[in-house]
């Protein structure tokens, strides 16, 4: 089995090792959803810190669909100038860059009204949202076609569709969260329909230019809401609908916090490995190089996402092939960490 540094690919998008800056927001932009330069020296600090691909963080398709005002954006044409300028430096730097297209749906702290599949409030934090009427959906549809036209104008290599932790696709797989009577609620059929649109929406504007992945949740961890072996069959549908690669989050549709421990969604990635055709992505506490090199060594993941990893250190895949030079034979107890 390859281990972190061989390259792979995705689609057409060759990478020259398993590292990828996981999607993390910042809260950093400009109330007018624009970059700036602390984003330059942001995501420019860590592609130069050795991974293959960058993912710029859950960036807003709509106004009203941002986690807070602060994110970053692709719903207007003013937002394409900034992103660029971020593309081509991690560009000049050999190294390839993703974003992250997202709806926050009903988890969306922002003054205009809220959407979601259901009128049902995250927390009593949020609004209670607006339920999606055919025509919020066609609108959310445009605005997906209208960001990943832009992400392309921008020159990213690949965009991830953000359908986990409980943001507005994730609302809709999810029967916690997606009580609907028509044909988007119910069954997993159903449930599926409303995502399914997004991503054939979004791989058409893509256009096999660029490869077109998703983010999922494989589980919601609560009693009414699904499970891994749902998210299996799901994805066997997204893959079936085009999906290039899987990259496998858990949780965030309900307010309570998963049993966190290095490794802990590395099951769920290779489960869903297992099932489909495409790579999947590892992420979730594999900031131990020796740890991130055992589970790409096992076969139960393509490629490893590293987030907090990257906030401490900026230099982390540098740091990581220090430490596998050092301890080039992975040690036992390893292979049982995340079991
Ligand atoms: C500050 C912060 C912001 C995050 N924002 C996003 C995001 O925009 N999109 C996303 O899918 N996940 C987001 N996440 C989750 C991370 O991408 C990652 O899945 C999680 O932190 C677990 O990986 P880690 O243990 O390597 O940090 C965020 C995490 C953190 C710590």
């Amino acid at each position: 089995m390859p281990g972190l540094f061989d390259p792979w690919s995705i689609g057409q998008l060759e990478l020259q090792n398993r590292i990828i800056v996981s999607p993390m927001c910042q809260y950093m932009a400009l109330e007018t959803g624009e970059v700036t330069e602390w984003h330059v020296v942001h995501y420019g600090s860590m592609a130069l810190g050795g991974p293959s691909l960058v993912m710029v963080e859950a960036t807003g398709v709509e106004a009203r669909g941002r986690i807070s005002v602060h994110d970053v954006s692709l719903y207007d044409d003013v937002h394409v100038g900034g992103l660029r300028r971020i593309v081509d430096f991690v560009h000049q730097q050999g190294v390839k860059i993703g974003v992250q297209l997202a709806h926050a749906g009903r988890k969306a702290d922002v003054p205009d009204p809220i959407l979601a599949p259901s009128a049902i409030r995250f927390s009593d934090h949020y609004q209670t949202p607006l339920e999606m009427s055919r025509a919020h959906q066609e609108e959310v549809l445009t605005a997906f076609r209208a960001a990943a036209l832009r992400a392309i104008e921008c020159g990213f290599d690949i965009i991830e569709i953000h359908m986990a932790h409980g943001y507005l696709l994730h609302q809709f797989l999810s029967p916690f969260s997606n009580q609907r009577a028509d044909e988007f609620g119910g069954s997993p059929h159903n449930r599926a329909r409303f995502p399914l649109q997004v991503i054939d929406t979004v791989k058409k504007a893509a256009a096999n230019r660029i490869p077109v992945g998703i983010r999922v949740s494989a589980t919601d961890y609560v009693s009414g809401g699904y499970n891994e072996a749902d998210m299996v069959q799901f994805c066997k549908a997204f893959v079936d609908h085009g999906v290039d690669v899987i990259d496998v989050s858990s949780g965030g549709n309900a307010p309570i916090a998963p049993p966190f421990y290095p490794g802990y969604q590395v099951p769920f990635a290779g489960l869903i490995k297992r099932a489909v055709s495409v790579p999947v992505i590892a992420v979730g506490m594999l900031d131990d190089p020796l740890l991130a090199e055992h589970v790409v060594r096992s076969g139960e993941t393509d490629a490893v996402a590293v987030g907090r990893g990257f906030l401490r250190d900026k230099h982390w895949g540098h740091s990581a092939a220090k430490a596998l030079r050092a301890a080039p034979r992975v040690p036992k107890p390893y292979e049982r960490a995340y079991l």
